[in-house]
């Protein structure tokens, strides 16, 4: 399969799911634009000859300018966008605390749209498009102690629902991937806190919380949540659109 040709833009490309994604992208022949709030996006740009976009995407205003900058490093039309940014806090509700509340949905929620409000218009043009959001099978089920991250996650996937129906007429399809626990830092982050909220020690986080509910008991890789999003990238896909696909481990199957 190729992207050669093809210009995407990966959110969230320092780390985890978001690097293996613009990784294997690039692998496929595409010029990737690296974003990040991090850093180390740079390096991940540098070895697969990207361009690395910082942002902070909690910002709507540096969201609009960063549209503005891959629209500019893409010569006016971006054909691949994934919106992957994330991150967890894991708190029982009354405890949440509102600023990351907000937070969480702007950077999860509203930077998604923002994205596509601004870089579908060259895609509607050439009437060929590919938008894929990171959403997570708590975009369908939830767990507790997420609300933050659930609401985002569940709103991720309307998004892409209503997005997919007003642009299926111009070759634009917009999907979001769900995956289980997938073996990045987000996960390592969030286990002093599942381990204290649940009293349970650390070192049973995974086996008793993340994978207790799936029909297959392990992490699911980026690696295997990025060939799975270049496939969505792919003509053949073309007839799968408005689908919030689960990679979840049989999760959300119980
Ligand atoms: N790891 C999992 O188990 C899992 C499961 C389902 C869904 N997801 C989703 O996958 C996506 C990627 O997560 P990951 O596991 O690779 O985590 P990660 O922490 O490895 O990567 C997330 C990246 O997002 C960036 N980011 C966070 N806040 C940002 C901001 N304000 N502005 C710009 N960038 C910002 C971080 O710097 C980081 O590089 C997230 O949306 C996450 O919710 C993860």
């Amino acid at each position: 399969m190729t992207l050669s040709g093809k210009v995407a833009l990966v959110t969230g490309a320092a780390s985890g799911i978001g690097r293996a994604i613009a990784e294997r992208f690039a692998q496929a022949g595409a010029r990737v634009l690296v974003h990040d709030i991090a850093p180390a996006g740079s390096e991940v740009a540098r070895a697969i000859n990207g361009v690395f976009l910082q942002a902070d995407l909690s910002d709507p205003e540096a969201v609009r300018r960063l549209a503005q900058q891959a629209l500019e490093a893409a010569n006016g039309r971006v054909d691949i966008l994934v919106n992957n940014a994330g991150f967890q806090l894991v708190s029982p509700v009354e405890d949440f605390p509102e600023a990351v509340w907000d937070r969480m949905l702007q950077v999860m929620l509203t930077a998604p749209f923002q994205l596509i409000k601004y870089l579908l218009p060259p895609m509607k043009q050439q009437r060929w498009g590919r938008i894929i959001n990171i959403s997570s099978m708590h975009g369908l089920v939830a767990s507790p102690y997420k609300s933050g991250y659930n609401s985002a996650k569940h709103g991720l996937i309307g998004l892409t629902r209503t997005v997919a129906l007003e642009v299926g007429e111009f070759g634009i399809t917009v999907n979001a991937i769900c995956p289980a626990y997938v073996r990045t830092p987000l996960v390592e982050s969030q286990l002093a806190d599942q381990s204290r909220i649940h009293g349970i020690p650390e070192s049973e986080v995974i086996s008793k919380i993340m994978l207790a509910p799936a029909a297959i008991k392990r992490l699911v890789e980026p690696e295997e949540v990025a060939e799975f999003a270049l496939y969505l990238t792919s003509d053949k896909a073309g007839v799968i659109t408005g689908a919030a696909l689960t990679l979840d481990l049989g999760w959300s199957a119980r």
